[in-house]
């Protein structure tokens, strides 16, 4: 073991799923074919000055159309499992009524595309492309967004809940209540923080709704868990412990408490006393959140630090942290200028097992880096010494007694990465956006070792 994580040496169990994972939006273009309609993303993306570069996901990596050739490639690298996503919109156009065949066959097909070249198939139910019809009455304010949701998802595992391994219902919570309704920064881009609140809560609503749906029509036994992007925090000075509290309230309990123990923290409602008295959390709603689930899916990027500040503005994406102030991490930085510290993965992966005691997926960790194509080659060190060191993470983890069954590399592909566009790449495999030609980087081949030998290769 070294301080560094730079660990040799690391093997993993060999029911340990190595997977890659993709989001709809970010991916698929196609956003009017087949009876599509679109989703809060393609309108937020066309409204000029949200997006950089004005870059939209219309064409995306094409992966509607390639989704064969892209699975042979996964295939190639030899992952035991795809973490995908459905967008709403495709299946169920205007989000409610109707379900669109045309919609549900694309997304059979991967999945029995997926079975044929033994990868298991995982999907998540909502990775942020909410149908625009329902954000024009409130989107996730909306209490009847989690209703509709309920809906779409039994739909949703009526035709493929035969075949699919993983259930997740929803990706990152946090980012589409407080970056979509509280900082703006992501669709629909509302600044409405006391409304931020009530979209967490009818996200958490959604999710409650939706498990009992998918247990009812799965026929396949499948893994059901959603995916939180936790946040590690740290504190620094005097006050430092009262910061994390309260950033951890709002970045990681008003999810966590809910989903996990049928309770919303007290200290949360302090906080956002100011904000919401939360009557939007009506009698019985706390009890249909609280439903078993089999895994609890966590995406790991970087950690944070915060200190107590009279004054500080704090930051809009955690309501209610005005004289918290956050303090730059130490570097190397990726390109999204994120730190690298994969003792916060392993930090959140003990702290997890030990308070809720389920199994745990890292359904998403990686890295941008500005890849340089030299002679047709992508010589990616940093993004291998990333996933190496995190994966070192996962097993100190595991040594620790973490019931950890599998990680995603985010992402198989280079795609859009929301706000940021094409700008930064994230892919294992390079995505040439004017061609759509595929290139495995170095990590994509090295990775392809990691899922085949399940040992990490000595660091040369
Ligand atoms: C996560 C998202 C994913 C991707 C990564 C970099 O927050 O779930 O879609 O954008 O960040």
């Amino acid at each position: 073991m070294t301080d560094d994580y730079r660990d040799d040496g690391v093997e993993f169990p060999s029911g340990f799923l190595f997977g890659t994972a993709t989001a709809s939006y970010q991916v698929e273009g196609a956003v009017a074919e087949d009876g599509r309609t679109p989703s809060i993303w393609d309108t937020f993306s066309r409204t000029p000055g949200r997006v950089l570069g004005g870059d939209t996901g219309d064409v995306a990596d094409d992966h509607y159309h390639r989704w064969e050739s892209d699975l042979d490639l996964m295939a190639e690298l030899g992952v035991d499992a795809y973490r995908f996503s459905i967008a709403w919109p495709r299946v169920q156009p205007g989000g409610s009524g109707r379900v669109n065949d045309a919609g549900i066959a694309f997304y059979s097909r991967l999945v029995d595309g997926l079975l044929a070249r033994g990868i298991q198939p995982w999907a998540t139910l909502y990775h942020w492309d909410l149908p625009q019809e329902l954000e024009d009455v409130g989107g996730w304010t909306n209490r009847d967004t989690a209703s509709r949701f309920a809906e779409y998802s039994a739909r949703t595992v009526e035709a493929l809940g035969d075949r699919v391994a993983g259930w997740i219902t929803l990706n990152e919570p946090w980012c589409a209540a407080f970056l979509g309704y509280a900082a703006g920064i992501h669709a629909p881009g509302h600044r409405a923080p006391a409304a931020s609140l009530a979209a967490a809560h009818h996200l958490n609503l959604a999710h409650g709704l939706a498990v009992p749906e998918i247990r009812r029509a799965a026929t396949n036994d499948p893994a059901v868990a959603i995916t939180l992007n936790l946040h590690v925090v740290r504190p620094e000075g005097d006050g430092g412990e009262e910061a994390v509290r309260r950033v951890d309230a709002v970045g990681n309990r008003i999810f966590l408490d809910p989903v996990l123990h049928g309770r919303y923290p007290q200290d949360l409602l302090g906080d956002q006393s100011a904000l919401t008295d939360f009557s939007f959390v009506r009698p019985g709603d706390l009890e249909l959140i609280h439903q078993p689930i089999d895994q609890l899916g966590i995406n790991y990027y970087a950690t944070n630090r915060v200190r107590l500040q009279p004054g500080a503005p704090g930051q809009p994406m955690f309501p209610s942290t005005q004289g918290i102030d956050w303090l730059p991490e130490a570097g190397p930085l990726t390109d999204m200028g994120w730190n690298i510290d994969p003792s916060g993965l392993e930090e959140l992966l003990v702290r997890s097992h030990e308070e809720f005691g389920l199994p745990l997926v890292v359904t998403e960790n990686g890295a941008a880096f500005p890849d340089r194509v030299e002679g047709g080659a992508i010589h990616d060190a940093d993004r291998i010494d990333y996933l190496h060191r995190h994966l070192a993470a996962c097993r100190r983890a595991m040594d620790r007694g973490v019931d950890l069954r599998g990680y995603f590399v985010w992402s198989f592909l280079d795609n859009f990465e929301w706000a940021f566009g094409y700008s930064k790449r994230f892919g294992i495999v390079r995505v040439d956006y004017a061609t759509q030609q595929r290139i495995p980087k170095d990590s994509a081949r090295w990775y392809a070792e990691v899922a085949r030998e399940h040992v990490l290769p000595p660091r040369r």
